[in-house]
This record gives structure tokens, sequence and C-alpha cells, in this order.
């Protein structure tokens, strides 16, 4: 059986990074694709040659001509800038829109039948506009930011109660913006709630850190994080690829659910085979409602922004 393809558009930290996580997993062949003469060249090469130490075998090209993602089974949209000290997602807007507009015309025309996630910032924003271009059914079309922001919510907690990270469940809804809405109040340790192992304040505390996480990093390095993001791509592929049917937070097409309207937004939904295959509805409390539909409020704006871009 013939090894499935993961095309990246974008070479730089996080696609890098995601073609490397990848390759180590097995878990397809890997095109990497930039628009800088060489980069995507190197980088391939590179981790191809890494592929003898590691232990794995699939092939890892690196390329400039879109022809080489031909029949991509799944695109993974890391093509844009990043934010530097100062910049918040939103300034990424209009440069971005234009790049994701240019990579999801190239994967409408050689990877007709691919799932596409997406990453570039602002995210869910980037997100519509993929679908927008793509005119790819809605189920074909996601974006990761939830896996990451998850992630980081509960790495605070295992840090903060001395537990590992595996047995703690959580979710954080909304967009990927300073307004996302983490739920404490879903979290879990050991099927114990969060809210009986941690005061107010300290919860608080790790929403705060969680909510700014991005920025957290960017400060200390000057530019975006990129090994958890690049985790978090991978792991919606091989949702996809595995069928794994794992419910993950995405940013998945909302329309009755939760009263969105028509938009990409940040929610659990489950992952497998048909790509998003369902939008996981929690029963949210009026707090939880007004917080998500601030968020949700706040993508739509962009959205507009963007629609007039596409
Ligand atoms: P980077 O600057 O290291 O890499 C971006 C790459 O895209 C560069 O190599 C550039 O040459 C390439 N590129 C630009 N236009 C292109 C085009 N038309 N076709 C192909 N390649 C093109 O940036 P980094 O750190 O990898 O971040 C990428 C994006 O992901 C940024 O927009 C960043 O804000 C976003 N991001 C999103 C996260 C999330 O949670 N959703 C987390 C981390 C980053
Ligand atoms: C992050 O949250 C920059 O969106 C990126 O790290």
């Amino acid at each position: 059986m013939a090894r499935k393809k993961i095309t990246i558009a974008g070479a730089g930290n996080v696609g890098a990074t995601a073609a490397f996580i990848a390759a180590k997993q097995q878990l397809a062949d890997i095109v990497l694709v930039d628009i800088v003469k060489g980069l995507a060249e190197g980088k391939a090469l590179d981790m191809a040659q890494a592929g003898p130490v590691c232990g794995f075998n699939c092939k890892i090209t690196g390329t400039t001509d879109w022809a080489q993602t031909a029949d991509s089974d799944i695109v993974i949209i890391t093509s844009g800038l990043p934010r530097k000290p100062g910049m918040s997602r939103d300034d990424l807007l209009m440069k971005n829109t234009e790049i994701v507009k240019s990579v999801t015309q190239q994967i409408a025309k050689y990877s007709p039948a691919s799932f596409v996630i997406v990453v570039c910032n602002p995210l869910d924003a980037m997100v519509n506009a993929a679908a927008i271009v793509s005119g790819f059914k809605k189920n074909k079309v996601m974006g990761m930011a939830g896996v990451l922001d998850t992630a980081r919510f509960v790495y605070f907690i295992s840090e903060k109660l001395s537990v590992s990270a595996d047995d703690i469940k959580c979710f954080i809804m909304g967009g990927h913006g300073d307004d996302m809405v983490p739920l404490p109040r879903f979290a879990t340790v050991s099927g114990k709630p969060l809210t009986e192992l941690l005061d107010e304040k300290t919860i608080a505390d790790i929403v705060q850190r969680t909510r700014m996480g991005g920025i957290e990093v960017v400060n200390l390095m000057g530019t975006s994080a990129y090994y958890a993001p690049a985790a978090g791509a991978v792991k919606m592929a091989e949702a996809i690829l595995l069928d794994k049917k794992a419910i993950l937070p995405c940013c998945a097409y909302c329309d009755k659910e939760y009263s969105v309207g028509g938009y990409f937004v940040g929610v659990p939904a489950v992952i497998g085979a048909g790509g998003v295959e369902k939008v996981i509805e929690l029963t949210l409390n009026e707090k939880e409602k007004k917080d998500f539909n601030l968020s949700v409020q706040h993508v739509k704006e962009l959205v507009d922004k963007v629609r007039k871009l596409c």
C-alpha cells in the first residue's frame, strides 16, 4: 500500500518542525513547499539524512514547485508571517490572507481531494479564508490552535499539581486570541474536577497564563512558538490518517452548533478519516456562553474583513 502524502506549505519554524515530527512518526511521505528557493529543499535533505539515525524511512522532499505536491492527502498551511514582540495575531491579517489565498489556490489545483489544516495566524480568520478560496466541503478544512492552547493549559496544570499531563483532560473554545475561552469547569485530573483540586485564584492565574501563552514565548525568543504548534498540527493530521476519531479542540465549521451561524471557530470536534466528523456541543453556563460569543464575535469581524480580500 502506498504511503499517505502530507504537504506542508511553509518550511519555516512551524512547517519544518511539523515535517520532522511527522517523519519521526512515519506518518506519511512529506513534501515541504516554500517560496524561498533552497530553503525547503535544504531542510528536507537534512531531515532525510536524519532518517538513518532516527530510524524512519519515509520520503521527505522540499520544493518551490507545487506540482510536486500533487495528490496530497493532507496539506498543512504554515506559510505566513509570525508575530514579533508588540504584535497581535490580528496584525498579520492582510499579509497572511494574501499568502493563504495563493497557497489555497495551489492546493485546490493540485490536491482537490485533500484535507486542509491551517496553522497561520490570525488562525480562525485564515481557516475561513482557506475554506472560501478552496470551496472544499466544510469537514475538510480545519485549523490548529485549540490543541496548542489546550496543551498549554494542561502543561500549566500538570506543573502546578505535579501530575502527569496524560491524566489531565480539558478544553478551550472560541478564537485563537487573547479572548479564547479556557473551560476550567470541564477540566479533570484522572476524572476528578480541577475545581476540587485547585483554588479559584490559582485556576484564574493558570487561565490567564494560558491565554497569554503565545505572547509569553514571543517575548522570550522574539518570534512565535513552533515546537508545540507543530506537534499540534501533526496530531490533527494523525487523527485523520489513522481515523482516530479523536476529540480535539480545533477550528471547525459551526452553523447551528453553538448558534455560531456559519463560521469556523474553536470548538471540540471528532477528527477522523472524514476530517471534522462532528462538533461536540458542551453544555455551557451563562458566563461561558457569554465569553464564547464575545470571542466568536471577534472572529466574525476579522472574517468579514477577510471576505473582502478573498
Ligand atoms: P516562519 O517565518 O518561520 O515560516 C513561514 C514560512 O512561510 C517562511 O519560510 C516563508 O518563506 C514561507 N512562505 C511565505 N509565503 C509563502 C508562500 N506563498 N508559499 C509557501 N511558503 C511561503 O513562521 P512560523 O514561525 O513557522 O509561523 C508560521 C505561521 O504560523 C505564522 O503565521 C504564525 O503566526 C502561525 N502560528 C500559528 C500558531 C497556531 O497556534 N495556530 C502557532 C504558531 C505559529
Ligand atoms: C501561539 O499561540 C503565535 O499563535 C501562536 O504561540
